[in-house]
């Protein structure tokens, strides 16, 4: 399953890329699903529990058409604003139901009983793993031919590829990269996601050997990094030298469409001056995959509300370290391809990038990585899993990081959670938060570790994941769905919090539980207790499960 299904990923995300290096207008120039009156009236009107279901909702004729109708509704309504039972028929009359456009699809090469099931020793996590592998059935899908004919008349970007979606409200692809969107709307055109497609590339050629395939696109996978230096990059200056780091930054204002009533009222709680620039933070914290956490509230008036979000003044250590790795598996695939000047320049960005992580983000007396906070000039000493990321990434030169980041999570006590590890401390209300948790922060440090040759690292690792997978197999057991997040403090239950009703499905969870069982499925049981004591984990053949699913954002 994984050559054939990846490729398509690939191919749909590499598509993007190519389309994006054409001269295109500037990103999401729709009057209907980005920007304009008809969107303002029509998400702060509310007719929709979620602002996305309206910029989801295909057209029933041309824009041009659509937008006429609307302009001459205004004309005459009384002060420029339409009564809303006019403006619900409007509605009605003009759009489709979401989802219309898209049909079911089947991987190709999904096989009834693939062989991993067959190492999980506890039946019942054997059973449950059998019925999560059935979701990609459920959660595969592809376009129907009028997003071609008719691109005008959704949202939705085209693509000849099939996919798998989350699940819930996240019905498109997501993860695509730098100048192209964060999902596969026209919406999602201002923001790219975390830069994974280097690493998306490197599973894929671990399973095929693939290197025509590297060949024929490793410019597009240039492209993206190139983005990053570009558009994304900030300098930090210590002790007398300066640092290249890349951040998160959307350099674009107005509320984003699929949110728009809520950060259209959050913006009113600001002066005027200042609601632009909240917007793009907003987005940028959207980029950032973390929507919204205190992770990125550091501004004034209070680091507990979204209106201080500042995400593009921190410069993060996940996000770092994704590139950092990047930059490796760039110059190694430039090597296998031939090319050793580009070989070497990747080699070096990644020297410098080590060194600017060494300079700026790692912590010797709390022995962890932090995030940097570019307006108090000082580390941000949260605790987040995000912090771990460098071990996960590979991005360090000090084999002893390791048992100073174990030592990190005992004085901070993230061990003692026994339902997964927490996104933050800090409970805000905001989804990346406290007592959130999220499958791949739980991948991020259970991975981490276990690539160690520290036993201890191995054991912990190993713990965590009985952790995770207990959580999830007993919500499944209670509520027969997988979720996109888990409250933690009460013995484990869907998430809550943030700006929409947990989501069912669902894509990254599922990924990560699979793994999960497929790497440690004869210790893990659906008890409390681990099958056997001694740690043990094939970490180098694992594939970024996370990926599988791409993220919604
Ligand atoms: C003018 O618009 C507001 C909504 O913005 C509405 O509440 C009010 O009733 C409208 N006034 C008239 C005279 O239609
Ligand atoms: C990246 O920055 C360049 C200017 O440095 C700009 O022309 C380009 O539009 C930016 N790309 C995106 C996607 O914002
Ligand atoms: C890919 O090639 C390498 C050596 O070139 C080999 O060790 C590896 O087993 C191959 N992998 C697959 C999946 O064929
Ligand atoms: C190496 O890659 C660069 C960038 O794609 C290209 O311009 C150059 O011609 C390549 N060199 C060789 C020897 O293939």
């Amino acid at each position: 399953m994984l050559g054939r299904t990846w490729k398509l990923c690939l191919l749909l995300l590499l598509g993007l890329g190519l389309r994006s290096q054409e001269a295109l207008p500037p990103p999401c120039e729709s009057q209907i699903y980005c920007h304009g009156e008809l969107l303002h009236q029509v998400q702060m009107a509310k007719f929709y529990e979620d602002d996305k279901q309206f910029v989801d909702m295909p057209l029933s004729t041309a824009p041009d058409q659509v937008l006429q109708s609307f302009r001459e509704l205004l004309a005459q309504a009384p002060n420029q604003s339409i009564p809303r039972p006019q403006l619900q028929l409007f509605v009605q009359e003009h759009f489709q139901a979401k989802g219309q456009e898209l049909q079911p699809w089947s991987p190709g090469d999904w096989k009834d009983s693939p062989q991993f099931l067959q190492k999980i020793s506890d039946a019942k996590l054997r059973t449950w793993a059998g019925q999560l592998h059935q979701l990609w059935k459920k959660l595969g899908r592809k376009m129907k031919p009028e997003v071609l004919s008719h691109p005008e008349r959704f949202s939705l970007i085209y693509s000849e590829h099939p996919f798998i979606v989350p699940g819930g409200r996240f019905l498109e692809f997501y993860y695509c990269y730098g100048h192209i969107p964060n999902g596969g709307r026209v919406y999602y055109l201002q923001r790219s996601q975390p830069p994974l497609l280097t690493l998306m590339m490197d599973r894929y050629l671990a399973y095929t050997n693939d290197t025509t395939f590297l060949q024929e696109n490793i410019e597009t996978l240039a492209l993206e990094l190139d983005f990053w230096t570009k558009n994304r990059t900030v300098s930090v200056s210590l002790e007398g030298n300066s640092y290249s780091l890349n951040h998160y930054y959307v350099p674009y204002g107005g509320p984003r469409p699929e949110s728009y009533s809520k950060d259209e009222e959050l913006a009113n709680t600001l002066p005027e001056g200042d609601r632009e620039a909240l917007w793009a933070e907003l987005k940028a914290g959207a980029e950032s995959g973390w929507d919204f956490s205190s992770r990125w509230f550091i501004g004034s008036p209070n680091p507990n509300l979204l209106s201080s979000i500042r995400t593009s003044k921190l410069v993060p250590v996940d996000l770092n370290a994704f590139l950092c790795q990047a930059e490796e598996l760039m110059s190694n695939f430039y090597s296998r391809l031939g090319n050793a000047s580009q070989a070497t320049k990747y080699r070096t960005l990644r020297a410098q990038r080590l060194a600017a992580l060494k300079a700026v983000l790692w912590d010797e007396e709390s022995g962890i990585w932090f995030d940097y906070d570019l307006e108090n000039k000082k580390k941000n000493r949260e605790f987040y899993p995000s912090n771990l990321t460098p071990l996960w990434a590979g991005c360090f030169s000090d084999p002893g990081v390791v048992d100073k980041a174990l030592k990190y999570l005992e004085d901070s006590q993230i061990l003692t959670y026994q339902h997964g590890i927490p996104t933050s401390l800090k409970k805000t209300g905001q989804q990346w938060d406290f007592p959130n948790a999220w499958a791949p922060l739980q991948d991020l440090v259970i991975r981490g570790l276990a690539k160690s040759p520290s036993p201890r690292a191995q054991e912990v690792a190993l713990q965590l994941a009985q952790n995770w997978i207990r959580t999830n197999f007993d919500v499944y057991s209670q509520k027969s769905a997988m979720y996109e997040k888990y409250d933690i403090s009460n013995g484990g239950q869907p998430g809550g919090g943030g700006e929409y009703e947990v989501q069912e499905g669902f894509g990254w969870t599922n990924g990560v539980v699979l793994m999960l069982l497929d790497c440690y499925g004869d210790r893990l049981t659906s008890g409390t207790q681990l099958a056997f004591p001694e740690p043990y984990c094939l970490a180098a053949a694992l594939l970024p499960s996370f990926l599988l699913s791409l993220l919604p954002r």
